[in-house]
């Protein structure tokens, strides 16, 4: 393994009665009055939510921040800082997925410097201070809600780029599962694929020795496909969505990479197809990474190999290559069995678009710390995922 330091200040706060300790959480990190709420399209007014967290903050003086679209985007997040900056905002409070929280860390930083947001994704600037925030979650995904990244759409360059900064860290998040009854069906599963991708995109990594990663990755995956099933028959089956949102959270909260980075090339090919298409980030994956193992796997057929065993524990008296075809067959019989798209021809993208989305992947070099991908590479991947 790489030398690390593993570090997480975030403070998970889970269960049934998290949102309520909503004012004890904001008041460990201000004294200022002053909260900024951000959501997204409306779903936490439906859903109830948005009055109840209104009562918790009755002592609070509170703006609102709405309308932060799937994908945040640039231009949104430029509002907020206005916002924020005009209030003298003292916390921000998310509330929603990966697409809230993301655009919030953004305006956090953001709202500490002059320049345009941009250059902070973009790395013109690092952020030295931020506004404090906390979320409430509303979908389990992303792992937004614990971990430094946050990934951003400039729709008017058509570039979707991620970014991070220890400083980002989310100072607390409220997961009640119980929230998650009210997602869409195509959400659930969205939600299902990116965690499971995340746990994939570790899997597959740079490291001689991941034992631990590795038995971690494959039982978390295993839980979160049967809960993934589970939660889709009974929207409201408490165990399930439990299981969900905690997985996708420890997905990608640095636990499962410790001691190396992950191959992360699929993410790169995803991201290049919703900067051009603003389809779902769950949804691409979910065409992307059977296309992204069956090029790959030729090459590393070993690992793929592994895979197989540890996640669908095939017989281990296959060959190596029946190994991997029945792997990559698992994961791609199991999101099509929860509904997950399968090809990019489902969103009606074609191969017109293929060298665009190559040219926008390969911005700085060839990538992929598992297996390196080159323009030739991508643009196979591509194909095999028309
Ligand atoms: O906007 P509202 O009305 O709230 O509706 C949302 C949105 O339409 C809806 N929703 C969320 N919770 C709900 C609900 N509807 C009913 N009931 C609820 N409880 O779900 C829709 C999708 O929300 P979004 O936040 O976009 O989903 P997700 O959490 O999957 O976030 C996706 C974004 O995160 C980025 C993706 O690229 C994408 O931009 N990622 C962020 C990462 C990170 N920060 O670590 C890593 C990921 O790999 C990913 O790239
Ligand atoms: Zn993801």
């Amino acid at each position: 393994m790489n030398s690390f330091t593993f570090y997480n200040p975030t403070q998970l706060v889970f269960g049934k009665d998290s949102i309520e300790k909503l004012p004890q959480m904001i008041s460990q990190f201000t004294e200022g009055k002053k909260i900024l709420v951000t959501y997204g399209g409306g779903s936490i007014k439906k859903s109830g939510l948005h009055t109840k967290i209104m009562n918790l903050l009755a002592d609070y003086e509170v703006y609102e921040f709405g309308g932060i679209e799937p994908n945040p985007r640039l231009s949104t997040v430029k509002k907020a800082v206005a916002i924020v900056k005009e209030k003298e905002i003292d916390f921000i409070l998310a509330v929603g997925g990966g697409s809230v929280i993301d655009g919030t860390k953004l305006i956090s930083a953001a709202s500490k410097l002059d320049n345009d947001p941009w250059d902070i994704v973009t790395r013109k600037v690092t952020p030295t201070a931020v506004v404090p925030f906390g979320t409430i979650l509303t979908i389990s995904a992303t792992g937004s809600e614990m971990n430094s990244g946050s990934v951003i759409t400039n729709w008017e360059t058509n570039e979707k780029l991620g970014w991070g900064s220890p400083l980002v860290f989310p100072k607390f998040s409220l997961l009640n599962p119980e929230i998650l009854y009210t997602l869409p069906e195509n959400q659930t599963v969205n939600g299902i694929v990116d965690s499971m991708s995340h746990l994939i995109e570790q899997y597959f990594n740079e490291a001689d020795n991941s034992a631990i990663g590795d038995a971690m990755i494959a039982g978390v995956m295993k839980q979160i496909m049967s809960a993934g099933r589970t939660a889709l028959s009974q929207p409201d089956n408490y165990e399930a969505r439990e299981t969900l949102m905690l997985g996708a959270t420890v997905a990608l909260n640095g636990f499962m990479r410790m001691g190396y980075n992950g191959d992360w090339a699929t993410h790169n090919l995803e991201h290049a197809v919703s900067a051009v298409h603003d389809i779902a980030h769950g949804a691409g994956l979910a065409i992307l990474f059977p296309a992204w193992m069956k090029y790959v796997s030729q090459h590393q057929p070993a690992r793929f190999a592994q895979f197989a065993e540890d996640v669908f524990d095939v017989d281990q008296n296959l060959s190596e290559s029946e190994k991997v075809e029945a792997g990559i067959k698992g994961l791609e019989d199991y999101w099509q069995s929860i509904g997950a798209p399968s090809r990019l021809s489902d969103f009606e993208i074609t191969a017109e678009d293929f060298e665009t989305f190559a040219d926008k992947t390969l911005f700085n070099g060839p990538f992929g710390n598992f297996y390196q991908l080159d323009k030739e590479a991508v643009m196979e991947i591509y194909k095999l995922a028309e």
